[in-house]
């Protein structure tokens, strides 16, 4: 992993220790850094409904925003999986809201196993504010 991912990493595993998830037991913590520089971070909070729980990467997004940036530069997620978890759909789509297509995710596992894919490798076709031309 390279060395300025590491300070993402940290963040993410860290917070990942706040994760509410008594249903899933399965805690992932997420770490976005802005185009400022700043790190937000995020953990999943599940709900006694489960439709209510919230990932990761929308708890770190939700910072971000409320801090009063909007870009994202880089994001990493991190959980204890035998496979590097990968962001899903709705997360996604809320990431691409935030982020350039070459924005760079970090998907790592405890043990260190690790995949990044750009954001337009994890949403190719993304509906985004062009579609809404003309409307
Ligand atoms: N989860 C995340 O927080 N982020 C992901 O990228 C994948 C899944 C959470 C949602 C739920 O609390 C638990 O992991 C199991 O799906």
């Amino acid at each position: 992993m390279k060395g300025f991912v590491m300070d993402l990493l940290a963040a993410a595993k860290e917070v990942r220790e706040h994760a509410h998830a008594p249903y899933s037991n399965f805690k992932v913590g997420a770490a976005i850094r802005s185009k400022s520089g700043a790190i937000f971070t995020g953990c999943n909070v599940e709900n006694v409904a489960y439709p209510e729980g919230t990932c990761a990467e929308a708890g770190a997004i939700a910072a971000m925003v409320a801090a009063g940036e909007t870009e994202i530069a880089e994001a990493l997620v991190v959980a204890d999986s035998p496979q590097p978890v990968s962001p899903c759909g709705g997360c996604r789509q809320k990431l691409a809201e935030f982020s350039a297509g070459d924005v760079r995710v970090t998907m790592t596992t405890l043990a260190g196993k690790t995949e990044v894919l750009t954001m337009s490798q994890l949403l190719p076709g993304a509906f985004n504010k062009e579609h809404m031309e003309g409307s």
